[in-house]
């Protein structure tokens, strides 16, 4: 594409990068007459935890099961509160209303908009106090029980930092890694680090099955639990795949949140291809980074330490880029090439102004960076030429 032209065809936001063995691998599931949870589950699992070198991998139907079923699992309820960031998406603070857990909401770090250990301990000493060995939040009396850092756009949060509040005030660290596969913290892949990790392979995440999810954690208690949990409580030797008659019991409540077979193929040609898949969007994101750096008026992804995941590629349309965020997303639409915004912060949905009383003037920082951020493509099915079209597409609208 040169200067004044337009892409003929739209390029998408995202796309699952897919090809012929993924099809091999479906196709092989639908001839083998067992569709539901079973061997290729027990496989992926098994293959997952052993990429991440945790302990235990759940495949779920979803992140937002995975988050579910830690939460549950810790019997979080009306008495409990957990921390979570304003930028995120709605499911990292929804699963907590299922129990009628209150979810506070924190401002994010200006620099890198993650779920910051320093906001969290300001907090503390300003909203909280800390007697008998429990973190009580004064306002609303109710103990805070869980942290639920998420990993924006494939960039962990300091991990180290988190962990020390946690130890020291008794919390659970429950990681939202939706975006953060494979992502690493000081050379450890995200997965093991936290009290429990929800990944998700929805469609437009880094390793898709469609719709789909983990849990990883090292606290072999828990996942007993979460997988008796995931599948309606029944027993693991009663779970269908496993079980010789027809016989199985019920020992606790549970729910319907297992992988199917088919996604769970999917998954793992997916998981065999992902560093290569990483590879491509680090080097989309280093031709973003490279070619936009001159622009003025624009703030780029932010920096970072550790290995991304490069789930995200955000930039911030600053006051001297000279329009608007909505108009520089309304110009690239008209000249094909589909942005995204992540994410709205929580506060400004409705139902979240409302239910939690909250006020954008808590959160300076988030408001800061909603105010210009916009997400561009990055994803291993676009090409390096979709990535210089982007960039010519925004010197075009600078110009
Ligand atoms: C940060 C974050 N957390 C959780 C989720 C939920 O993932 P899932 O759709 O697999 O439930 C998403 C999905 O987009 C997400 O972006």
């Amino acid at each position: 594409m040169n200067e004044n032209e337009i892409r003929r065809d739209l390029l998408a936001f995202a796309r699952p990068d897919l090809g012929a063995k993924e099809k091999e691998a479906v196709l092989r599931v639908l001839d083998s007459g067992w569709l539901s949870s079973g061997p290729e589950t027990k496989r992926f699992e098994s293959e997952f935890s052993k990429f991440l070198s945790v302990e235990n991998a759940i495949a779920l139907s979803s992140c937002t099961a995975a988050l579910h079923l830690a939460a549950a699992a810790w019997e979080l309820g009306k008495d409990d509160a957990v921390l979570v960031p304003a930028i995120t998406f709605t499911a990292t603070a929804e699963i907590f209303a299922y129990f009628d857990c209150l979810p506070l909401i924190l401002d994010v770090a200006r620099d890198d908009y993650l779920f910051s250990a320093n906001i969290v301990r300001e907090f503390i000493k300003e909203e909280c106090h800390w007697r008998n060995n429990v973190l009580v939040h004064c306002q609303s009396k109710r103990r805070i029980r869980v942290l639920v850092p998420v990993h924006l756009g494939g960039r962990s949060c300091d991990m180290d930092a988190l962990s020390e509040i946690a130890s020291e005030y008794n919390l659970k660290i429950l990681d939202d890694a939706a975006h953060c596969f494979p992502g690493s913290y000081k050379g450890h892949f995200i997965g093991g680090l936290a009290d429990a990790t929800a990944f998700s392979f929805y469609a437009t995440k880094n390793l898709s099955t469609g719709e789909g999810g983990m849990l990883t954690t090292n606290d072999n208690a828990l996942a007993k639990k979460i997988r008796v949990m995931r599948l309606h409580g029944i027993g693991l030797s009663g779970q269908s795949y496993e079980r010789s008659g027809y016989r199985y019991d019920v020992i606790c409540d549970g729910y319907k949140y297992n992988m199917m077979d088919m996604c769970a193929a999917l998954g793992r040609v997916q998981l065999k291809r992902s560093l290569d898949m990483l590879k491509k969007r680090q080097a989309i994101h280093n031709l973003y980074d490279e070619k936009l750096k001159d622009i003025h008026g624009l703030a780029l992804n932010p920096k970072y330490s550790h290995e991304s995941a490069y789930h995200l590629y955000t930039i911030e349309i600053l006051e001297n880029f000279g329009l608007k965020r909505d108009r520089f997303i309304d110009e690239m639409r008209r000249r094909n090439i589909a942005l995204s915004l992540h994410f709205i912060p929580l506060y400004h949905f409705s139902h979240y102004r409302k239910k939690y009383d909250l006020d954008a003037s808590n959160y300076p920082n988030a408001e800061a960076i909603y105010k210009g951020i916009v997400s561009l493509p990055i994803y291993s099915a676009m090409s390096l030429d979709d990535a210089a079209d982007i960039v010519q597409a925004i010197y075009n609208i600078c110009a």
